[in-house]
């Protein structure tokens, strides 16, 4: 099979808590600055990135535990915060994207789908991250843990602009000797029109 078509075939979701160990930040880097090259309507460069150490991950997973928590009234979500503090603080590696767009800007205000193209190629860009790693045999997920209701998020990972990025993903990623099933999918009849047939 050709390489893309492998790799986009077999990458699948693993847990962090499999994950061995992180590869060498600057390998991260250099993933991240090709998987930029996405399509991007305006021309907008709409996402930001935030490439976490141990510290940052460990307070990251200190806030989701907490935003987990909530009040700390109910002892089954206080446990639950705790197993996930843990799941998140000591996963190798994490990856913040996020999509900046300006909604007071004259680009939004004459065309407002900018807003959800500028997702759409944050999305494209978390994607490309996967496959990236995935080729240079690296686990990942995707998560979208909602970390960033917490009230220190934007500080903890000093937000390029709070006011007008939202987090598209957390994409932890690290090495791992989990096996992995196959994903099944729907008949892909069922979801295509085929006026070539
Ligand atoms: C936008 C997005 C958000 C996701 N958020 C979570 C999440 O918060 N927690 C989680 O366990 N998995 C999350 N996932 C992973 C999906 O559950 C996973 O992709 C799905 O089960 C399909 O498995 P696969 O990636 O192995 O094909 C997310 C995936 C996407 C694309």
């Amino acid at each position: 099979m050709n390489e893309l078509r492998s790799i986009i075939t077999r990458r699948r979701t693993r847990k962090p808590a499999g994950f061995s160990g992180a590869p060498d930040p600057s390998l991260v880097r250099e993933l991240i600055d090709v998987a930029r090259r996405a399509p991007n309507h305006h021309l907008t460069e709409p996402a930001r990135f935030y490439l976490l150490d141990s510290v940052k991950i460990q307070e990251v997973g200190k806030l989701f535990g907490e935003t987990v928590s909530g009040v700390g009234s109910d002892p089954a979500l206080v446990e639950k915060g705790e197993r996930k503090a843990d799941e998140w603080g000591n996963a190798p590696g994490l990856l913040i994207v996020t999509c900046h767009t300006d909604k007071k800007s004259n680009l939004i205000k004459n065309k407002p789908a900018t807003i959800e193209e500028d997702y759409a190629t944050t999305s494209c860009i978390c994607q490309n991250l996967l496959l990236l790693f995935e080729s240079e045999g690296i686990a990942s997920k995707w998560s979208t843990g909602a970390v960033w209701e917490h009230p220190k998020f934007a500080e903890t990972i000093d937000l390029f602009s709070p006011e007008t990025e939202r987090v598209v993903a957390l994409l932890f990623y690290g090495y791992s000797e989990t096996d992995l099933t196959e994903r099944t999918y729907a008949p892909l009849e069922n979801h295509l029109r085929d006026f070539t047939a």
